[in-house]
């Protein structure tokens, strides 16, 4: 796919890896929609994109919200006229271990809110917003790109049941996906990031960080762009559908 003039759906693209995508899609002159929890978060990441992109436009939603993520893509196909790739990005972490229990006692548990609330955005947001963008594709006729993102803890994270549950989901679902919409001319991937250079990764308790950062093979967590450039990749390779690219500096979990 060329990317110029395309239209590309970016979730989550307030910050982090999708301010960081979106960015790098302008820079290609694709044609970009960019959906955060409320649009006036993605302000900073629309003034970024504007002189390359020719075309940027601000959305807000919530990808857990059928209703909401059936109106966005309505909305979306209405004002651009065209869908030509989706990245599944939007993503949030409510890390706790399983079970804490010591001396005899139970200590705490991840409770139903921390379970719940990851599955939805995380899990249930990539089914629909895959959904929407597929039907609206099919019947715009050109084809397209669908990415989700994934991460590294699809293997498998301490403190991270709901979370790692999520991500090998979409990973599998990308690849469901690349079976059953190769007929309507859509392709699909997905990337799964190491640990990276955002908000996200600095939030974890300093310890964890320090000893994650000591076990990447490369020595340095990633930065956004390195895991952009693997989206761009995907979207621009006409032969590449149904994989999962890992950006992680040869870490494993
Ligand atoms: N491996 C093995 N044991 C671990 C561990 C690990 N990675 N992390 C914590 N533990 C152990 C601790 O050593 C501790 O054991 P002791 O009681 O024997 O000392 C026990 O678990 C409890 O640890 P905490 O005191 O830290 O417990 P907590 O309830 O306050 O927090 C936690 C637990 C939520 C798991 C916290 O340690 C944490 O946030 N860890 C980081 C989780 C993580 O890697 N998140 C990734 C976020 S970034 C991301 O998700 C982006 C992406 O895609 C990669």
């Amino acid at each position: 796919m060329d990317l110029k003039d395309k239209v590309i759906v970016i979730t989550g693209a307030a910050r982090g890896l999708g301010a960081a995508m979106a960015r790098r899609l302008a820079g290609s002159g694709a044609r970009l929609a960019l959906v955060d929890l409320d649009a006036a978060s993605v302000a900073d990441t629309v003034a970024a994109c504007e002189g390359q992109s020719p075309d940027v436009r601000a959305y807000g939603a919530n990808v857990a919200s059928e209703e909401q993520v059936v109106a966005l893509f309505n909305d979306i196909v209405g004002d651009f006229g065209r869908l030509d790739g989706v990245v599944n990005n939007a993503g949030i972490t409510k890390d706790a271990l399983l079970i804490k229990y010591k001396d005899g006692e139970l200590l705490s548990k991840m409770s139903m809110d921390q379970w719940q609330a990851v599955i939805d955005v995380n899990l249930t947001g990539v089914f629909l917003c895959g959904r929407e963008a597929a039907e609206h594709m099919a019947k715009l006729g050109n084809g397209g790109c669908i990415i989700n993102i994934s991460s590294i803890s699809r293997a498998g994270n301490v403190g991270q049941s709901n979370y790692t549950a999520t991500k090998s989901g979409v990973a599998a679902m990308a690849v469901t996906w690349a079976k059953e919409l190769a007929r309507y001319g859509i392709r699909t991937g997905a990337v799964a990031p190491g640990f990276i250079n955002t908000e996200m990764v600095a939030a974890m308790p300093d310890s964890a960080k320090e000893k994650i950062a000591g076990q990447v093979p490369l020595r340095r967590i990633g930065e956004p762009d390195e895991i952009a450039h693997a989206v761009q990749f995907i979207l621009e390779n006409d032969y590449v559908s149904g994989r999962v690219i890992e950006v992680d500096g040869a870490l494993r979990l």
